[in-house]
């Protein structure tokens, strides 16, 4: 594998949650793997848990890394080929991609969706661009579209707690004050239809995600009938598709509550606003899953990492 772009990177998912959860119980047993080799992490966005995963999942490895806010301290960067750079763009991704390619064995970058313009935003200009230009392995972050690094952890952490072979899972949207992206979401259907899940995405009619992705899995727009037997449910809010990057509906009634939940466990891949998404109860009871989400966040990132690495030997 040379890159991990998206969901669609796994070539047997059941073969890599598997050594994925033996490396969890082992975590430095490849510690020699990535010795003399160095990660490059540029963030264009903020980041907790990416950020450091990523990082701890190098190191586990033996790798050094090396972090830049790249969206404040790197120079503005030109994407169009033949510009004339007179505005403000004061390095091309041509010359940007190249030297970072000198000083890394394989490339991270965090790009989010603008939500301004969705043709640029579906292009995945600053994620494809590096691909296009560095010489070495890219590793998606999040960017516009996907966030296969969550998305991985999400299937693990499904994993260790399912109670039977094919669990009810539900994707509920919820209410939020800003305009989210798309990618973990989309990273998340993605990845319930690799699992062929038993699976339900349920939000407010008119909030239908891009039907590319969500191509045949089922949407109930009835919330409550969506999460009847429910035995995971992933909440997380996204802005509208249609009316691209727009808010739309804050209707308070779809926030994630303990009476809504019932019995299912709760998950979430985190920043979370309380009482605004989820209410608190469901946050601080047990059935919360999100911060063994996190922890898992490190060996997702770790076996991805070591594919990787192995591609490079
Ligand atoms: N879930 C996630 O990607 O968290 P960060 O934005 O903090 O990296």
């Amino acid at each position: 594998m040379k890159h991990y772009l998206s969901v669609n990177d796994i070539d047997s998912v059941n073969e890599w949650v598997e050594d994925a959860l033996i490396l969890k119980k082992k975590p430095l047993a490849y510690k020699k793997l990535g010795k003399q080799k160095t990660i490059g992490l540029l963030f264009f966005n903020n980041s907790l848990r990416t950020r450091l995963s990523t990082q701890k999942a190098a190191m586990n490895l033996g790798m050094k890394f090396m972090t830049m806010n790249f969206g404040k301290d790197g120079w503005a960067l030109e994407f169009e080929d033949g510009t004339i750079m007179d505005k403000g763009s004061a390095e091309h991704i041509k010359e940007a991609a190249q030297v970072v390619s000198q000083y890394c064995d394989i490339l991270g970058i965090r790009a989010f969706a603008s939500l301004e313009n969705q043709e640029e935003d579906e292009s995945e200009m600053i994620i494809n661009s590096f691909r296009k230009y560095a010489s070495i392995p890219v590793l998606n972050m999040e960017s516009s579209l996907s966030h296969p690094l969550q998305a991985l952890a999400d299937i693990l952490t499904i994993e260790e707690y399912k109670k039977k072979t094919n669990p009810k899972i539900v994707l509920s949207w919820a209410p939020h004050p800003r305009a989210l992206p798309h990618a973990v979401a989309n990273s998340f259907v993605k990845a319930m239809q690799l699992k062929h899940a038993d699976f339900v995405i349920t939000h407010p009619e008119g909030y239908e995600l891009d039907p590319k992705i969500t191509n045949g899995s089922q949407i109930e727009y009835d919330q409550e009938k969506a999460l009847k037997n429910a035995d995971f449910v992933y909440v997380k809010n996204w802005s509208n598709y249609k009316d691209y990057g727009r808010v739309i509906n804050q209707d308070k009634n779809w926030m994630m509550t303990q009476k809504k939940l019932g019995d299912a466990k709760f998950m979430h891949c985190l920043p979370v606003r309380r009482n605004i998404v989820v209410e608190d109860a469901v946050l601080d009871g047990n059935q919360s899953l999100v911060i063994a989400q996190a922890n898992n966040r490190t060996f997702a990132a770790q076996i991805v990492l070591k594919k990787m690495l192995e591609s490079l030997l």
